[in-house]
């Protein structure tokens, strides 16, 4: 029998409720899963994802963005050197609502993902379920995916579907895809860390 491979340690990325990480850390407690949930950073102070980590005994910090005056990268800076002080390999983002830098994404190109609700290439940016609901489509869901400098961009690890269904509002839908997400999401962090998919070229590799 071989010996298990090391776990990844992974930094999660939030600004809210964190119900992603939460399904996250879930999953990592699997015997076998191949990351290890080791931090939360939030950018917001307080928030309810923070409280949900400590209550896995995950360690968590606050970065707060309004403290660096609107300068992008000093806040990077500050977010990485923490990152960097708890032995970080790898970065998943969920619910993490700040612009990245391409100074932060190119450095962690290849080690950082996120999750998108609507299935990428469409209904990039913010409010996807309502620009589902206008745009009349019958599908809708979520894609977890490589982050790349460009919003929304980035090469698509796994996705997962729902219907829309007729009499649909933005809340009901929302809840229909994030069930997917808390199942997806689990699953395309343990194809990127154990390496069975990896960003080459610019492109989801997959061995
Ligand atoms: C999710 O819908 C995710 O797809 C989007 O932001 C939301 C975060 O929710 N990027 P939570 O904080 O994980 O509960």
């Amino acid at each position: 029998m071989s010996a298990a491979l090391p776990r990844k340690r992974v930094g999660v990325l939030i600004s809210g409720r964190g119900s992603n990480m939460v399904s996250l850390a879930e999953a990592a407690q699997a015997p076998g899963y191949p990351a290890e949930i080791a931090l939360v950073i939030s950018n917001i102070p307080d928030v309810a994802g923070l409280d949900r980590a400590r209550d896995f005994g995950i360690a968590t910090a606050t970065v707060d963005h309004r403290a660096f005056n609107r300068d992008r990268e000093a806040f990077e800076r500050a977010m990485d050197e923490v990152l960097r002080v708890n032995q970080i390999e790898f970065i998943v983002l969920a619910g993490f609502m700040r612009i990245l830098t391409p100074w932060f994404v190119t450095r962690w190109e290849g080690r950082m993902i996120n999750i998108h609700p609507s299935l990428l290439p469409l209904f990039k940016g913010t409010h996807t379920h309502r620009q589902a609901l206008e745009a009349g489509v019958t599908e809708h869901g979520c894609s977890a995916h490589f982050v790349v400098p460009e919003l929304d961009a980035g090469p698509v690890i796994l996705q997962a579907k729902v219907p829309v269904l007729p009499g649909d509002d933005e809340e009901a839908l929302a809840k229909r895809v994030l069930v997917e997400e808390h199942k997806l999401y689990p699953a395309a962090l343990a194809e990127v860390a154990s390496g069975r998919a990896k960003l080459e070229g610019g492109a989801v590799v997959r061995g």
